[in-house]
This record gives structure tokens, C-alpha cells and sequence, in this order.
């Protein structure tokens, strides 16, 4: 966007006429919006260009103010897309410098587009569709994503890895299981996402200020023309709900929280402590001192930005909380945080799209890890259960054998048949533990073992990527 001039002058601004002296230079440039709601250009012209055929077809205003409005619109979107058109900080914000290029250009025809309309619900209506857009490339991003995770699961889903509870090698989970738990989270985040879109998609224009208007308008047309499936209800509510905003800050926190989630275990992964993965070179950099370095810096990041995206949210909340009915000049306010919060996501994403994909995964060191950390204790207790012990019982004697482990520095399986009987304090009774024990105390049997809905053996996990394949068409 190009730089706006800047003159004191009160003759260009619109709301001038009861003012006798212009308006100090910090005043002006604490008061603008037009350094960031210059965004809101082209939907401003999309919503400005919907009124005004209402206003037509109401005959509010001539079929010939109609053909002068969208010539100069049209000349306007060009000028503006080619970076010419001339922004000026002394009119304040996007809806003003629109309004007066208009009128140069077209001239009483352009003066009559504000008929029945304020700023207020103009610019309502403006982040709404420009929510709108920004949303639906948010849920496209995150469908790309999901289906890199199922595509990554598939490949993974018989590949052992270690699974923590407490970072503590807990039992053996397939890679494939894990990442199939992040599609689950970012499922849950598109529906909050589909969800959210209901509510942004609702026409203010027709609050005007906050009262309503007097002409005869037709809100059921503006809305159709925007694309909106429906109008808000009330007119003061129309002009300073910002809950939309708020919902979708929400739901873009929840995204980077998750994302901030799988970032941390790509660090920890990618550290030479874990060795699990590595990234390809392009997500990574290095450090200015130490030539040996490759940073994680992606994944350091999006850990990072996560902390903006919950400012963001915070940063709205606080702005509407003491908010009297209807508008007031504090909404200025809700644009930055909400862009930020898109731009962030969205961003987000795309990179990780495209990371996810990419994961180079050391699969013998996944399997090794697995196998420390007696990580199929459980599976020899829930084994001794199945031979007729009582679980806590079950539970003392594995505790007893991990111990004589812990002592030798081997693994359970290493034990001999006679040693992990003693050990349990089993060794005349023969029936609890027979050869049948090895194939349990395998990582593998471990997983394949897991094998209901929801767990995590490999032909469970390709069920869940089926399912979840035919739910993301
Ligand atoms: N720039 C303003 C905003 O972002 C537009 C609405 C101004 N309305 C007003 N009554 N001053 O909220």
C-alpha cells in the first residue's frame, strides 16, 4: 500500500462542517485507521457497491447516480490495485478516502452513496466480509494440512515410537497414531472455524449509525448481493457486536495452541537427545556463530506466534468489555489484533502444510526409544491379569521385575523365563507366565495388541485415516 499524504486542513473531511479550527497533527494521526484499514479497501467497495443498487432499486437514489457510482468504483478498484490511488491521512480511514475519490471522480452522485448508511455499519459489514474471505482460505490451509497428517499416518502407521506421558517413556504407540491425534485436534478446529462463519455471515448495513434509517431500504437485497445468509436483527447490536471477531480469535488461539503443541515435539524430535526426525534444510536455519548448527526455527516460531494470536484474542476481549451500546470510536481498535491474528494463522498453516509432508522420520531410533523405559510393563501386568491374577496383584509383580531390571540394566524381555517368574514373585507358579510372555513383551505385539476403536494398533490407525479420508471430501 502506498504512503498517505497528509494535510490539516479540515475542508477535505467529511464530518468538518460544525468545526472551527483543524484538527491537531497528533490528533489526526491517533484518531486515522487508514494505516491499517486500507486493507479493508476492497470489500469497502463491494459493500458500497451493493447499497448503492439497493438504493436504486428502492429509487432512493437515479438509475443514473447507479451507472455513475460503479464507473467511478470501478476506476477507484484500479487505481487502487495498481497502487495509484492517492490515500490521504487527513480523511481519516478507508470509507472516507473511497467516499471523496468518488465524488471527484463522479461528482453529487458519489456524495449520494452514504445515503441511509454510516461509517458504523459500513465498516461492521467490511471486516465481516473481509473475515469472511480470510476465513475461508484459513479452512482451506487447515484441510491441506489435515490431509498431509493422513498422509504422513499412512505411511507411519506401523512405525513403533515411544509414547510419553509426564515426557516419561509411558508404552509404544505407532507414529502413524500420533499424528492421527493432531488430525483430530484440527478437525475440531475446522468445525470451530464452519461454525464461527455462521455468525460473521450477517448483514449490519441498515443499523446505519445504530438507530436504523428512515428510507425504505431493502436489507434482504444487500444481504443477497454481499453473499450474506441473513441480516442482524437489531440495529444497535448490528453496529457494535465485535463477538464475531472474538470467536474467530478464539478459534485461530486453539489452532496455534495445537500447532504450538506439534512444534514442541518437533523440537524435542528433531534434538539429537530424541533423534526421531529431521526437517529438510528449507525449514531451518543456521546460526551466525556456530557453523555446525541447523535451528528448527519453523517450528520455534509458530511456537513463538502463538503467543501473539492469544494477545490477539486477549487484546479484543479487553476492548469490548466495557463498551457501552453502540458504537463506539474504541472498534477502531479491533482491526489490528483481528488482522494480525488472521495473517498469522493463515501463514501458520500454509508452512506447515508443506512441513508436515516433508518430516524425515528415523524410524529405528523411534523403534529403539520404544523399547526403553520397560515401556511394555503394562502389557506383561495386563498379561498376568489374563492368566487369572488380580490386576493390582499383577501390577506389584511387574513393579518387582522392572526393579530387578533396573538393577541388571537390561530390558524385561532380556530376562529369562526363570528370572522374570522369581522376580515377580512367581516362580512355582508356572501357569502365570509361559513362553506366550516374549511375543507380549515386544513392542509390536504391544501396539497390534491395542486393538479397538481409538487405540493404537496399525490396522486400527489405516481404519481411522479411512475414515477420516472419506470425511475430509
Ligand atoms: N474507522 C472507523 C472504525 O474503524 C470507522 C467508523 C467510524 N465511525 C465513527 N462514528 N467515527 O471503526
Amino acid at each position: 500500500m502506498s504512503k498517505p499524504k497528509n494535510s490539516l486542513s479540515n475542508k477535505s473531511k467529511a464530518w468538518s462542517g460544525r468545526f472551527t479550527e483543524p484538527v491537531n497533527a497528533l490528533v489526526q494521526r491517533y484518531t486515522a485507521s487508514l494505516n491499517f484499514d486500507q486493507r479493508l479497501a476492497m470489500v469497502d467497495i463491494d459493500g458500497s457497491l451493493a447499497h448503492a443498487e439497493m438504493l436504486a432499486t428502492q429509487k432512493i437514489i437515479s438509475k443514473s447516480d447507479l451507472v455513475a457510482i460503479k464507473k467511478g468504483m470501478a476506476q477507484i478498484r484500479n487505481e487502487i490495485s495498481k497502487g495509484q490511488f492517492q490515500w490521504d491521512l487527513a480523511l481519516e480511514d478507508v470509507h472516507l478516502n473511497i467516499e471523496s475519490r468518488l465524488t471527484q471522480l463522479v461528482g453529487d452522485a458519489g456524495k449520494r452513496l452514504h445515503t441511509g448508511r454510516s461509517r458504523n455499519d459500513q465498516v461492521a459489514t467490511d471486516i465481516r466480509l473481509w473475515l469472511r474471505g480470510e476465513l475461508d482460505q484459513i479452512l482451506i490451509q487447515l484441510k491441506a494440512l489435515r490431509s498431509a497428517l493422513l498422509k504422513q499416518a499412512e505411511k507411519h502407521a506401523a512405525t513403533i515410537m515411544p509414547g510419553h506421558t509426564h515426557l516419561q517413556v509411558a508404552q509404544p504407540v505407532t507414529f502413524g497414531h500420533h499424528l492421527m491425534a493432531y488430525y483430530e485436534m484440527f478437525s475440531r478446529d475446522t468445525e470451530r472455524l464452519q461454525d464461527c462463519r455462521k455468525r460473521i455471515n450477517q448483514l449490519p448495513l441498515g443499523a446505519a449509525a445504530l438507530a436504523g434509517t428512515s428510507y425504505p431500504i431493502d436489507r434482504a437485497q444487500v444481504a443477497k448481493a454481499l453473499g450474506f445468509a441473513g441480516v442482524c436483527h437489531n440495529s444497535l447490536d448490528a453496529v457494535s457486536d465485535r463477538d464475531f471477531a472474538i470467536e474467530f480469535c478464539a478459534a485461530a488461539a486453539l489452532i496455534m495452541m495445537h500447532i504450538s503443541r506439534l512444534s514442541e515435539e518437533l523440537i524435542l524430535w528433531i534434538s539429537p537427545r530424541f533423534s526421531f526426525i529431521d526437517l529438510p534444510d528449507r525449514f531451518c536455519t543456521g546460526s551466525s556463530i556456530m557453523p555446525q548448527k541447523k535451528n528448527p526455527d519453523v517450528p520455534e516460531l509458530a511456537r513463538g506466534k502463538t503467543g501473539r494470536v492469544n494477545g490477539d484474542l486477549i487484546a479484543l476481549l479487553t476492548l469490548m468489555k466495557a463498551q457501552p451500546l453502540a458504537y463506539n470510536k474504541d472498534n477502531q481498535e479491533d482491526k489490528e489484533p483481528l488482522f494480525d491474528a488472521a495473517n498469522t494463522v493463515l501463514d501458520t498453516l500454509q508452512i506447515f502444510a508443506d512441513l508436515v509432508p516433508n518430516l524425515i522420520v528415523k524410524t529405528d531410533t523411534m523403534k529403539k526409544a520404544a523399547e526403553e523405559g520397560f515401556s511394555t510393563a503394562t502389557d506383561l501386568a495386563d498379561y498376568l491379569v489374563k492368566k487369572g491374577l488380580p490386576f493390582r496383584d499383577a501390577h506389584e509383580a511387574v513393579a518387582q521385575a522392572v526393579k530387578l531390571c533396573i538393577k541388571k540394566k537390561c530390558n524385561l524381555a532380556d530376562l529369562s523365563l526363570t528370572e522374570l517368574r522369581a522376580a515377580c514373585g512367581l516362580g512355582k507358579q508356572e501357569k502365570f507366565i509361559g513362553n506366550d510372555v516374549f511375543a507380549v513383551l515386544s513392542t509390536q505385539g504391544s501396539v497390534e495388541s491395542r486393538h479397538h476403536l481409538g487405540g493404537t494398533a496399525p490396522k486400527q490407525v489405516l481404519a481411522a485415516i479411512k475414515k477420516a479420508r472419506a470425511d475430509l471430501k
